[in-house]
């Protein structure tokens, strides 16, 4: 789950998809960082932390970290929260920039759209709320689609 400063959207991504998957009982790795660097060490935005407990997901332990290149070899997918980072992740990435793996994120749930999940960070708590609503739907979808593929291949 990546966004621009690791600390609004992308680790409530991080937490919403951690508890589907364990909710599921899939023991997929999730991780998230920035292309920003800006707040690299720290924890969650306050708001974001709050919507998340509000819904049961305790997201405060996490630590905002800086996108690197090398991400494209440990993970298999990349979400982008907005299109304005999946050009970031280009610029940082270089020649390890993997096309098969980058999708933004709300096209789980309107394929093809290219809606970004708006960036709460200069704006009051129902932003929050917003991104939280958004990020439940796209990430129920990722789950509902990877079910799907399991049982076309089995
Ligand atoms: P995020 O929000 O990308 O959702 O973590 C932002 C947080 C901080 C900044 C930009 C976006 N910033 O420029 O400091």
């Amino acid at each position: 789950m990546v966004c621009l400063g690791n600390i609004c959207r992308s680790p409530l991504a991080e937490g919403i998809l951690q508890h589907k998957v364990s909710e599921a009982g899939m023991n997929w790795i999730i991780d998230s960082a920035g292309t920003n660097g800006y707040h690299v060490g720290e924890a969650p935005h306050h708001l974001s932390q709050k919507v998340g407990r509000m819904h049961g997901i305790d997201i405060s332990q996490l630590r905002a970290r800086k996108f690197v290149a090398e991400d494209f070899e440990r993970y298999d997918k990349i979400y982008a929260m907005a299109e304005d980072v999946i050009d970031d992740m280009r610029q940082i990435a270089r020649n390890k920039f993997d096309d098969r793996k980058v999708e933004l994120i709300m096209n789980e749930v309107f394929p093809g759209q290219n809606i970004d999940v708006p960036d709460p960070w200069y704006g009051p708590e129902p932003g929050y709320h917003h991104v939280y609503n958004m990020l439940d739907e796209a990430c129920e979808k990722i789950i509902e689609h990877a079910k799907t593929k399991t049982q076309k291949t089995i």
